[in-house]
């Protein structure tokens, strides 16, 4: 009955900018690839970690990743983030046939905090099939056309900014992905395509500590952080 997390970490970091791929970009001496995994190994709920890395990277991050003491797959990742999920996903039922919850975490949200990555698993094993932890919104939103005129303004007590992990019950998750591969369909999310499957998606309390690492400011919000958890 074993949990396991998928990490897509593929992805080329564009908006970083960094000489790098993103999740290999180094704070404090180590990886934002090997800073998610520790996190998630941390919350003491997860039983294997499949890693979707860039392709020509398979051999770097499997050696950063064995000082942890995780048992930890890689994989190559996909040409966009939907597709290296769905890699990871394939990997993980193969290798560990008793996967019953499986959690998709960006490799970008390093600095999750260990708690919130249980209270997601738990809200799966209590019988959510799908659970997305979730902030509100800070700032007002509004609708604009394709001009950038108002057109409305959003009530913002509705909305909510996503985060991961998300965690899936694992039948749900296959079904969702078999059928965006089959609707060649991606998502900046998992839970989008469950939403699609018409099954419930439950949200948790997120954490500004799991915030994406998208952008210099980000790495710089990011390295502030390490900065004053390590006093
Ligand atoms: N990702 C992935 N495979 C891809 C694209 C993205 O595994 N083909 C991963 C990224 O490595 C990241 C997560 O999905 O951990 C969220 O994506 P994002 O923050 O957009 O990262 P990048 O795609 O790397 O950044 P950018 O869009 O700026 O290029
Ligand atoms: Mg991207």
């Amino acid at each position: 009955m074993s949990v396991v997390a998928l990490v897509p970490a593929a992805g080329r970091g564009e908006r970083l900018g960094a000489a790098v791929p993103k999740a290999l970009v180094e704070l404090d001496g180590e990886s934002l690839l090997v800073h998610a995994v520790r996190g998630l190994w941390a919350s003491g709920c997860v039983h294997h970690v499949v890693v979707a890395a860039p392709p020509n990277q398979i051999d770097v991050v499997t050696a950063a990743l064995s000082s942890l003491g995780a048992a930890v797959t890689v994989v190559s990742g996909g040409a966009e983030r939907t597709e290296s999920v769905w890699l990871a996903l394939q990997a993980a039922v193969a290798e560990v046939p008793d996967t019953e919850v499986v959690l998709v975490h960006d490799a970008a949200r390093a600095f999750t905090p260990p708690a919130m990555i249980r209270s997601v698993v738990e809200a799966v094993r209590a019988g959510a099939p799908a659970v997305v932890p979730v902030l509100p919104l800070a700032d007002t939103v509004k609708q604009v056309d394709a001009d950038g005129r108002v057109l409305a303004t959003v009530d913002r007590a509705s909305l909510r900014a996503v985060q991961t992990p998300q965690g899936f019950e694992r039948g749900v998750l296959v079904r969702a992905h078999e059928a965006a591969a089959k609707a060649a369909l991606g998502a900046t999310d998992d839970a989008g395509l469950v939403e699609r499957l018409g099954e419930p998606v439950l949200t948790v309390a997120g954490h500004t500590d799991a915030m994406k690492i998208t952008t210099p400011f980000d790495l710089a919000v990011a390295t502030a952080l390490l900065t004053h958890r390590g006093r």
